[in-house]
Order: C-alpha cells, then structure tokens, then sequence
C-alpha cells in the first residue's frame, strides 16, 4: 500500500534567522510540493545554536504551520553547527557487530567533547582508498543538550520530532533528487546561513569532506552595527532596506561584498586542502545555498577565485510544482533557502 501509508514527515528546517517548512507527496510521476512556507524569527531567539526564547520559537512554529494549513505532525528537523561533529574515520573492515563497539570505543579520541554527553551514529562509507583492508566510516556526534533543547521546542510547538537530521546531510538529500546533475563530477555543495556555513564535497552521491564554519550572513550585521555604532536590530532594517540616516545602501554593499571575500578565502582553502589531499583531483562544480547567496558579488567572487562552475541550488526543480500555489517569482526567491527543508522532508518515519 504506497498511497495510504502514512510514513510521511514534514521537513522543519530551524535556522537561526528564518524556520521554513515543507511538506511532500508521493504521486505516480515523482514528489509533488505540498506545503511550503518561511519566517522570520526575531533576531536572539537562537544564540550561537541555543534557543533563548522557547515560547517565542514554539509560537513561530505554530503560526507558520497554521498560515500554511499544514495538519501532520510528525515532523524531521536537523541540528548544525558547533553542537554537530562529523568526521570520516578509517579503520580496518569488521563485521557490522564489532564496527558497532570499535566505534563506540574509539569514538573519544575524534570529538572534542565528552563521549556521555553526545549521541553517535554512523555509516559505512566504502573501502579505504589506501588499503583494501581498511574502510572509511563516517562519524557523526551530536550534543544531546541540544537535540533535548530541540525536541522540546518542537513538542512546545504541539509537534512530533521523529527524525533528527544533520543539516549538511539534508542538503545533500534535496541535491541528490535534482535532476540533471552530472553525478560523478567533483561536487562542493555550499550553505552560507545567517550563523554559519556548511561545506560538504560530494562524488557520486558519496560525500568525500565536510567542514563547518561560523561565517554567515550575521556577520554583515554586526560588522554594520559595530562600524556604525547602531544596534544590532537597526543594523538588520538598514540590511533589509529600510532607510537610514547613518548607514547608505552604498555602504552596506561595500561591507556585504568584503565578507563574501572572507567567505570565499574560506571556500578556497577548503577546496585547496580537498584537491592536495585527492592528487589535485579538481572540485569541478559548486552549488550554492543559504541566505549568503543573495549578496551581491558572492557568486562572482567565488568565480573569478576558482575554476569551477558556480550556480545556485533550485531544489523545486526535483519536484512536481503547481505554479498557481507556488509563482516563479516566489519559486525564484525561496529556492536557495529551501533545500534543508526538502531534504528533512524526503526523509520517512523508519529512515535511519
Ligand atoms: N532576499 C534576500 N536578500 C538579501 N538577503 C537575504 C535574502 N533572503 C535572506 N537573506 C539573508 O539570509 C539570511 C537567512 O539565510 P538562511 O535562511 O540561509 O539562514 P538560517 O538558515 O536562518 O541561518 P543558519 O542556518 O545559519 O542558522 C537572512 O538573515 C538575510 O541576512
Ligand atoms: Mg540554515
């Protein structure tokens, strides 16, 4: 019975600047957008990964699943950031059992943080490319501080967290549906959020380095606030647009465009670090997503520093879209910010 089972989750994407929510069908000819809907949250309510106002997020939550008549429950979100640690381990190949307990063992010596106070999961990523005896594994820890601070925000907001996701392996879920990507390139699939940056190459849908930063879009903001001696919510409405005595659109561009090079330098030393350690095997394609690629000269930056194909992520174009619930300007707009919640909402119920 496809149709009738109900295993489907509503992919919640919390970021730190905007939540976004998206629901999906399984039809006949592919996955069908259902519901999808963004807001704004107001800026402190998540400080460096933590939630500072509860109540406040919970009600944002519920209004935005109440504006978008959303009525499932179960929902897929994903934790980021510093409270995340993803590392590819190698180690010699075992059966599935003794993989188990090596990794549970070993595990301390790659995160820096208590064992006790983490969640492990991990995958079998294939054969070392060193040694046939050996395989690489990817390691993930979560800080399980924040997956109960996470879980009961969404239980606040009337909700059943079923799945908890990794950001960047949501991303690469929504990339791996789109169409007419070419697989086997060299592929570095990039989220510059408001609070942080994800970076993640990827090769035949096998991901080969992940890196996370705290670069993001906030920096603009309090470079303005700081340079300017504003606060930092009038540093956000220059941003925005809203007129200002103090701050010209002139001279948020020039600081928007100095940040996007840092952000690039970043880019490209991950890049370089990739390529020296792959024989120079070259990072062929870069797609881009997250709020960061609205600044002007972000793109073109990234161009002009590496000899890659640039472009941003469209993840609507893996899905059955009806343009008169979803115009292309709206279509346009939300793409680069959509993808974490079209991955979470790819997601099943009895996924691992
Ligand atoms: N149309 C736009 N024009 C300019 N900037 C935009 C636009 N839309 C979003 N942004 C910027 O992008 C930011 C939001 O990006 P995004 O939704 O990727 O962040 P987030 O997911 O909330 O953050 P994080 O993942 O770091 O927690 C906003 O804070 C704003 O600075
Ligand atoms: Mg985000």
């Amino acid at each position: 019975m496809i149709f009738g089972k109900k295993d489907h989750l509503v992919g919640l994407d919390i970021g730190s600047s905007f939540i976004k929510v998206a629901e999906l069908k399984v039809t006949g000819k592919g996955h069908a957008l259902s519901k999808f809907g963004m807001a704004r949250i107001a800026p402190g309510t998540i400080v460096e990964g933590r939630i500072a106002d509860m109540e406040g997020l919970a009600n944002d939550i519920k209004t935005l699943f109440k504006s978008q008549k959303i009525r499932e429950k179960n929902v897929a979100i994903s934790a980021g950031g510093h409270s995340v640690v993803i590392k590819t381990i190698n180690t010699s190949k075992r059966p599935e059992k003794a993989l188990h307990d090596t990794i549970y063992s070993e595990a301390e010596q790659y995160i820096p943080y208590d064992i006790d106070d983490v969640n492990i999961d991990y995958q079998t990523l294939g054969e070392s490319e060193f040694s046939p005896d050996q395989m690489n594994v990817l390691l993930v820890a979560v800080k399980k501080d924040l997956v109960a601070e996470y879980i009961d925000l969404v239980h606040l907001a009337g909700l059943n967290p079923r799945i908890i996701d990794v950001d960047t392996f949501a991303l690469q879920n929504a990339y791996e549906i789109l169409p007419y990507e070419s697989r086997e390139k060299i592929t570095l699939l990039i989220d510059v959020g408001a609070s942080k940056t994800s970076l993640n190459i990827v090769k035949s849908n096998v991901s080969l380095m992940m890196r996370d930063t705290v670069s993001g879009t906030n920096q603009i903001i309090e470079e303005i606030s700081d340079q300017f001696e504003i606060t930092i919510e009038e540093a956000e409405q220059a941003v925005n647009g809203e007129a200002n005595d103090i701050v010209s659109q002139g001279m948020i561009q020039e600081i928007s465009l100095k940040i996007a090079q840092s952000w690039c330098s970043e880019i490209c030393e991950v890049v370089n670090t990739y390529q020296s350690s792959a024989n120079d095997e070259k990072v062929e394609k870069i797609i881009l997503s997250g709020g960061g690629v609205f600044i002007e000269g972000f793109q073109d930056s990234l161009l002009s520093e590496l000899e890659s194909d640039v472009s941003i992520i469209n993840p609507f174009e893996a899905l059955i879209v009806n343009e008169k619930k979803f115009p292309d300007s709206f279509i346009t707009q939300a793409g680069p910010l959509a993808p974490i919640a079209i991955g979470l909402a790819l997601r099943r119920v009895d996924d691992k």
